[in-house]
């Protein structure tokens, strides 16, 4: 039949613009994580790592709360994008672009729009741990961009990079977009920037969104929002916990909080245990001791001063070419080359 011919055409053509790498070593990727609960939820002030939220739902989550009133740092960021993709595109001229912590690609899409308008050919590596959303995302890309390659890597960062570093097809743009840079603490993020230059060569680009410092009261109701989105996300880590550890957190024996520090200048989430309990996780073979109003902190959320930032990757030798940013400067874009 013609239509279902056509339509596997589609589908091989899609497919052959399309490859994926599986590089979650998911027993090394446990025994990490083993660790960091053990110690995270050992250690006084009690803490967890911030990627437990990415499971199905929390990723599912995560996308909601790019569409809230609150939450200003998607829709900012993808206006800077929009309006200055094409400059990006034409400073840089790129022909392979690394996207870290891609998602939904729904931002990138300013830039692909600059190169299909150009007719231009570009190779896109999207990283991510989830790889369901990856291959759905690239499915989706490839449909719309008819010149475009996608060769993604279900992969943490870390070993996305490493692997990147020994394969390079032209001039690279590495894209680390929606603040994710401010989830690391400085220790993190000093690795990171090292793995990211090794991964790029003389010349080639880095593209990092951040979060700017702002009045509280508007940090503080990004991470309150009404709908309490933010709450369910930050809840959701204890289920995936239970999931993930054979746990019995229940749910609702804790609280969601979000504060400014304003001496750190990050946004600090806890959940705050409601009273004195005792939780297992039996799979690890813990049990964790809480007290009433103890508090558990599961993400750090670094608003940024643009000079300093600057300084900081010049002296990585990333250095600043262009600052983007919104009429209000809440949230800035910043084009670096990688100059040794
Ligand atoms: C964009 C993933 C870095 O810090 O704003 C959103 C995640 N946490 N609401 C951020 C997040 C709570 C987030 N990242």
């Amino acid at each position: 039949m013609s239509i279902s011919s056509s339509a596997n055409n589609d589908r091989n053509s899609l497919e052959a613009r399309l490859k994926i790498d599986y590089l979650l070593d998911i027993k090394a990727l446990e025994q990490d994580d083993v660790e960091d609960v053990i110690d995270g939820l050992g250690t006084t002030p009690k803490s967890l790592p911030a990627r437990y939220f990415y499971d199905e739902r929390g990723s599912q989550l995560f996308e909601e709360i790019c569409q809230l009133p609150e939450y200003y740092p998607t829709r900012t960021e993808a206006g800077i994008l929009q309006k200055y993709a094409t400059q990006i595109i034409e400073r840089t001229k790129a022909i392979e672009l690394i996207e870290l912590g891609s998602g939904s690609s729904t931002k990138t899409r300013f830039l692909l729009d600059v190169y299909r308008a150009f007719n231009l050919p570009l190779y896109y590596t999207p990283v991510d741990v989830s790889g369901s959303i990856l291959r759905a995302s690239a499915e989706n890309l490839l449909t719309d961009y008819p010149k475009l390659k996608v060769q993604g890597k279900v992969a943490t960062y870390s070993q996305a990079l490493q692997q990147l570093s020994t394969s390079f097809l032209g001039k690279r743009i590495i894209i680390f977009l929606g603040s994710s840079i401010g989830n690391f603490n400085p220790t993190e993020c000093d690795r990171f920037i090292e793995q990211i230059t090794t991964a790029l060569k003389p010349g080639d680009y880095f593209l990092l969104g951040i979060d700017l410092q702002k009045p509280p009261a508007i940090l503080e109701s990004a991470y309150n929002d009404s709908q309490e989105v933010t709450a369910a996300f930050n809840l959701n880590m204890l289920q995936h916990l239970n999931n993930r550890f054979q746990g019995n957190f229940n749910l609702d024996l804790f609280k969601h909080q979000a504060v400014y520090n304003q001496t750190e200048h990050q946004i600090e989430m806890y959940l705050i245990s409601q009273q004195a309990q005792t939780v297992t996780l039996e799979s690890l073979d813990l049990t964790v001791k809480l007290e009433r109003e103890e508090r558990i902190l599961t993400e750090i959320s670094r608003k940024f001063d643009l000079a300093a930032m600057k300084q900081y990757l010049g002296d990585r030798h990333l250095n600043l070419i262009q600052t983007y940013t919104d009429p209000q400067q809440w949230f800035g874009l910043l084009l670096c080359q990688f100059s040794p």
